[in-house]
């Protein structure tokens, strides 16, 4: 049988405070006290000014950009949680990094996203919880329980409220073509699939889309927007196959780095749906942002992991 602990404790590292207080708030629980500073040259410190012994602790961290820094001071939060004798340790992490290093392209290059799962155990986490991983089977490098969240069924709301209809929803590429054919299935709408492969390093093109959009409006289900340069060649070839000039995107994650915020700022991209499981605060030049609040999901699945409870049914899915 599960081990239960009496007390739950959430604290949040400095990657996304705003995301930490949200889920505090909706758990009914105020966040720890956590000091995290830095020396002068730059090692981060750490002290927790809550006892944690024998606490069902759970730290917010989403590892997005600056990745490294937002990672170490996780694994220091998490060394020393357990050096504090923590009942149990779990990693929310809305988004993690590195995810999309998960397997070799090319000879003598790492997995890093292996890798992060190593050092992750290593500090000391019990378990982790995540969100819309970039490829599921990530989940296979730990040896530890994970819980993978998804926004999903938050994104199909969103477009079921805005009264969207008649519309196809779009894989950019294979690798996302069943999580959009869920959203799809969800929706009532059908499903086109593009090719989209790398010329080179960093750069992206999508092509030979399977599915009908001329005269359609459409929706791009991908799980982050980083550059923007996947949606614009997603959008591009839409546009090229007939598509309205009505375009729709819909990302678990927004990173918005490089030139995002200028290549999504384009008129035939009606509406870019993120949520927060990174802040959005670098995207607020973006018109058409709309941002999801996934701290309520976040709050549930932490409250039904403390409870020992099932989260699986947290999720609607076809
Ligand atoms: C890649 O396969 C991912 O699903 C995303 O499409 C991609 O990583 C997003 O990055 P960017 O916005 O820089 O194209």
């Amino acid at each position: 049988m599960a081990a239960s602990y009496d007390e739950m404790i959430v604290f949040a590292g400095t990657a996304h405070p705003d995301l930490g207080r949200r889920i505090a708030y909706e758990l009914d629980v105020p966040l720890g006290h956590v000091e995290i500073d830095r020396f002068h040259d730059g090692e981060v410190y750490i002290r927790f000014e809550d006892t944690v012994r024998g606490k069902d602790v759970f730290l917010i961290q989403p590892t997005g950009p600056p990745v490294d820094v937002n990672l170490m001071e996780l694994l220091v939060m998490i060394d020393a949680l357990k050096r504090a004798s923590a009942g149990r340790i779990t990693a929310v992490i809305p988004y993690y990094g590195y995810a999309r290093q998960e397997k070799k392209d090319q000879p003598r290059e790492p997995i890093t996203a292996k890798l992060v799962a190593d050092i992750l155990t290593t500090a000391g986490a019990s378990r982790v919880m995540v969100m819309d991983l970039h490829a599921p089977a990530i989940q296979g490098f730990f040896n530890i329980p994970v819980d993978h969240l998804t926004a999903q069924n938050l994104i199909s709301s969103r477009v079921q409220q805005k009264g969207l209809t008649d519309f196809v929803v779009v894989s950019p590429d294979e690798g996302m073509a069943k999580k959009a054919r869920r959203v799809a299935n969800v929706l009532g709408m059908p499903l086109a699939v593009g090719y989209k492969f790398h010329p080179e390093h960093k750069a992206t093109r999508v092509t030979h889309l399977a599915g009908d959009v001329k005269g359609k409006t459409c929706l791009i289900v991908e799980d982050m927007i980083s550059t923007g340069g996947s949606m614009m060649a997603a959008v591009d070839m839409l546009l090229e196959h007939g598509a309205n000039p009505d375009i729709h995107i819909a990302a678990s994650h927004g990173l918005f780095t490089d030139k995002a915020v200028e290549r999504l700022s384009r008129p035939e991209v009606a509406e870019v749906l993120v949520t927060n499981s990174l802040p959005q605060d670098g995207a607020s030049g973006l018109a058409s942002l709309q941002v999801l609040d996934v701290s309520p999901l976040f709050a549930e699945a932490i409250l039904r992991v403390h409870k020992n409870e099932s989260i699986s049914g947290l999720f609607r899915s076809r």
